[in-house]
């Protein structure tokens, strides 16, 4: 029986604050499968890293999933003690994360860092390795590979620092590479370079990719599914293509038709008034009804389910309907209402 690579089921995730128990993510579902591409957007705060985080086992020691089942390759992670839990993992998803430039070794050469993940959880000989590194940096696009095997981290510029940090990401020949925000410190020519390298990998190595990101016009490019998270949970999901020119859901709407020209134009989306609301405090009713164009009576009193009604699977009581809305009330650039 085939299952998919990565089956994430109604994914639950409390974190201690000092205001209280945060209720992060609020029952996430996904399935991935080698080769596939998917955006998570969403703004500050809706729960994109802690998903990531959650489903890799690296959650910060005040955070714990409290409910729902991560299966990798068809097993249950639930069912693995930690260390062998740790190694499928690694063996199976590679990471990019944000700080991932800050996150190499300074006091160890780049050649080095990257020939360490096969030499030690592969078990490759020092030789194989060796080589197997200056390969990966060859594909990463680092010249004179071979020279640079030996330069430290802080030698580089942080184009090719990045790029060291995919290779290494790399270097465990995964399945998957969990992306976040992996370009937002990069200059816009490096970045380019970098997502162009991140979907060649997709089509020579079949590696599928997660992508989370602020940039709508980075999903548009290189993710051919994307989820739109709100207060925790996906409010819509689909193919890019399809949520792009038909979004399912207000928020979603607001987010992505509010930009015409989304080269230039994502820092604005998210900036749609009001804020999200506050996870430490009982959810009652949709969480976007206080800043939605659409709501109506039914919207404060219950939460809508992510599901099937036609387009993009939407979260939203009025997913075919709340476009006649829009005649009510004029959106603004941001997609806020005047
Ligand atoms: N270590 C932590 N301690 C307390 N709260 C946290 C911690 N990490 C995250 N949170 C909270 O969990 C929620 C989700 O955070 P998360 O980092 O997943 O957001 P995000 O969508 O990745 O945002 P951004 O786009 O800013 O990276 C937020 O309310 C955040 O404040
Ligand atoms: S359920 Fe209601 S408040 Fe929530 S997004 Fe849909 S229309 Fe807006
Ligand atoms: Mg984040």
């Amino acid at each position: 029986m085939t299952h998919p690579l990565l089956s994430v089921r109604d994914l639950h995730v409390e974190i201690d604050t000092p205001r209280g128990l945060l209720k992060a993510i609020r029952g996430i579902s996904l399935d991935l499968n080698a080769g596939d591409s998917l955006g998570i957007v969403g703004e500050s705060g809706s729960g994109k890293s802690i998903t990531l985080k959650a489903i890799l086992g690296l959650l910060p020691k005040n955070a714990r999933v409290t409910s729902g089942e991560i299966f990798l390759d068809g097993v249950s992670l639930n069912s693995l003690n930690a260390p062998k839990r740790a190694e499928l993992l690694a063996e199976k998803i590679g990471i990019v994360f944000q700080d991932a430039i800050a996150a190499l070794n300074p006091v160890m050469t780049v050649g080095n860092q990257i020939a360490e993940v096969p030499r030690r959880r592969l078990g490759w000989s020092k030789e194989k390795s060796h080589q197997r590194a200056i390969e990966l940096m060859e594909l990463v696009g680092i010249p004179e590979a071979e020279a640079r095997f030996h330069v430290y981290p802080h030698q580089l510029s942080g184009g090719l620092r990045q790029r060291v940090a995919i290779a290494i990401a790399l270097s465990g020949n995964p399945q998957l590479i969990f992306c976040d925000e992996p370009t937002t410190a990069l200059d816009v020519t490096i970045q380019a370079q970098v997502l162009r390298l991140l979907m060649d990998l997709r089509l020579k190595e079949k590696t599928g990719i997660v992508f989370v990101t602020h940039d709508l016009a980075v999903v548009n490019e290189i993710c051919e599914d994307i989820n739109v998270m709100y207060a925790g949970r996906f409010v819509e999901s689909g193919g890019v293509q399809e949520c792009f020119q038909n979004p399912s859901h207000p928020y979603a709407y607001s987010l992505l038709k509010s930009a015409p020209d989304m080269e230039h134009q994502v820092e604005r989306l998210f900036s749609i008034l009001g804020e999200a609301p506050d996870l430490t405090k009982a959810v009652n009713g949709c969480p976007f009804a206080p800043r939605c164009f659409a709501v109506t009576e039914i919207c404060r009193s219950s939460e809508p389910e992510l599901r099937n009604q036609g387009g993009p699977f939407s979260a939203c009581h009025h997913s075919s309907t709340f476009k006649q809305s829009l005649g009510a009330v004029e959106l603004t650039a941001d997609g806020g209402q005047k």
